[in-house]
């Protein structure tokens, strides 16, 4: 049974007048209950969503799981979105949502900005993709270099997770040794050399068709224990130490203080490279990512979304030394042998390096993470009062413009809900377990126009202001009653 919340004082009520009334208790919704709700959830999208119920039948014919991207099944209908302005997007049934997931947080600054929109338009009349160097592709990388301060030189590749493979593999021809270090929930895309311990449970592996062999040159360590790190890297076959440097999941797992000064130390001392995965942090929580925030230099620093504007992109940069084993030599036969190489069709595409230009340009100065930051601190404040005056064991957390709900265990709610920082007394098996509520609530919210990502995070765009937090507030008012009058609150 969860524990009621604990009775408060009118003095401590504040100004949330609707504390006044008697909340009735939460209690763990019946697994029959989930059921009738997800049922009824369910077929009222199906009423309300005739054209995307259709496409979803065609795309379960054509598509495996009927999606381009395993977290965008949603396990029952999925919605078709025809067009996005700002932090809205419309589906084919002219619907309209506020979205949290704004191009999985590569778009800060919403959706159809003119001045990305209109630089994609130009590049691709001049030229779609020429097979060969072009300016926009320099001036990226100058961009980058200017904001980001590790980096002095920038290679281009076509995703996140390319940027990744990349890294690891340079910090492997930089020290002549083969393992790498990640720690427990943190994500640095889907391919084989980052597949180790993404999600709960940790050890079972998170994907068939990668080997054992290659899962073995992983050490997966729990995050924010510097004694476990020291361990590892002192047998000195350690080439890289790679995190998400607010955390595993976007921050979902908060790093606890000093731990990124920590990993820094340790890896100069013992020779591995230090590689940050600024993904997501990387023109988001600042404009030159977590590592202009917090003064910790990586040796490489992975890029991707904000980066590329919107447009498919990735990048790997930092100090010259990092990429002295991409320099030619001019002497083919050496190179064969001594190189670290590096293909890709589409690194670097005119189109995204002209939309990751317009970003970039814009991002300078930092207005548009300020006020993404702005926006998310007001959400999480009203989604928490909100969570109380409902009584219910919910938090709404997250550092900077990445947000996170949690209503998997009542206990570490209340931990989560005042103050981030007490996340890092949190497991991280515990912080990245889903609730068995989040599904439902995701659908009931889908019903009141806001569309929530289904994983461990949510994203905040500058264009997210006033309007949508109110009407955000309001929507999740309306589903979590729709979800008590089913039963299951
Ligand atoms: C921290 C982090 N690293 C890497 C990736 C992989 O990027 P991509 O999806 O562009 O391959 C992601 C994607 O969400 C991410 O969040």
């Amino acid at each position: 049974m969860t524990p009621a919340p604990a009775p408060r004082s009118k003095k401590s009520e504040g100004s949330i007048a609707v504390l006044k009334a008697p909340r009735p208790r939460h209690a763990a919704p019946s697994a029959d209950a989930l059921a009738r709700a997800r049922g009824a959830l369910e077929a009222r999208i199906a009423e309300r969503c005739p054209k995307s119920l259709a496409l979803g039948e065609r795309a379960r014919k054509a598509l495996p799981g009927g999606v381009s991207h395993d977290n965008r099944f949603v396990g029952g209908p999925s919605l078709y979105m025809q067009k996005a302005r700002g932090a809205r997007k419309y589906d084919v049934d002219g619907r309209s949502y506020i979205d949290y997931w704004v191009g999985h947080g590569a778009l800060l600054l919403g959706h159809a900005r003119r001045e990305i929109v209109e630089a994609v338009h130009l590049a691709a009349q001049e030229v779609m993709h020429p097979g060969a160097c072009h300016e926009r592709e320099v001036l990226w990388a100058e961009r980058v270099r200017a904001l980001i301060p590790s980096a002095e030189c920038v290679r281009f590749t076509a995703s996140g997770s390319e940027s990744t493979a990349l890294a690891v593999r340079l910090a492997r021809a930089l020290t002549g040794r083969d393992l790498l270090v990640k720690f427990e929930g943190h994500f640095h895309g889907w391919l084989d050399h980052a597949v180790n311990a993404i999600d709960v449970p940790f050890e079972t592996p998170w994907t068939r068709g990668v080997p054992e062999a290659v899962r073995a040159l992983t050490r997966v360590l729990p995050a924010n224990n510097l004694a476990f790190v020291e361990q590892a890297l002192s047998s000195g076959d350690v080439a890289g130490v790679i995190l998400e440097p607010t955390g595993a999941a976007g921050g979902a797992v908060p790093l606890a203080a000093g731990f990124l000064d920590g990993l820094r130390e340790l890896c100069t001392r013992f020779g591995t490279k230090l590689i940050f995965d600024e993904v997501i942090t990387g023109f988001r929580v600042a404009p030159g990512g977590v590592q202009d925030r917090f003064h910790v230099f990586p040796d490489i620093t992975c890029l991707a979304k904000v980066l590329a504007g919107g447009m498919p992109g990735g990048a790997v940069c930092g100090p010259k030394e990092s990429f002295a084993p991409m320099q030619f030599s001019g002497d083919g036969a050496k190179d064969r042998v001594r190189r670290v190489a590096q293909y890709g069709t589409f690194n670097a595409s005119p189109v995204s390096a002209a939309a990751g230009n317009a970003m970039l340009r814009l991002v300078d100065g930092g207005a548009p993470c300020r006020a993404a930051e702005a926006f998310t601190t007001q959400l999480k404040r009203r989604l928490n009062a909100l969570f109380k005056a409902e009584g219910l064991p919910f938090a709404a957390y997250g550092f900077s413009s990445v947000f996170h709900l949690f209503t998997a265990e009542p206990a570490a709610a209340e931990l989560l809900r005042d103050g981030e920082i007490d996340a890092v007394q949190i497991s991280a098996d515990r912080l990245k377990k889903k609730g068995a509520l989040d599904a439902l609530l995701r659908r009931a919210l889908l019903l009141e126009g806001v569309d929530l990502p289904p994983g461990r995070q949510a994203w905040i765009s500058a264009a997210h202001g006033d309007e949508e937090l109110e009407e955000t507030v309001d929507a999740f008012t309306r589903a979590l009653h729709a979800l008590r009058e089913l039963g299951c609150l």
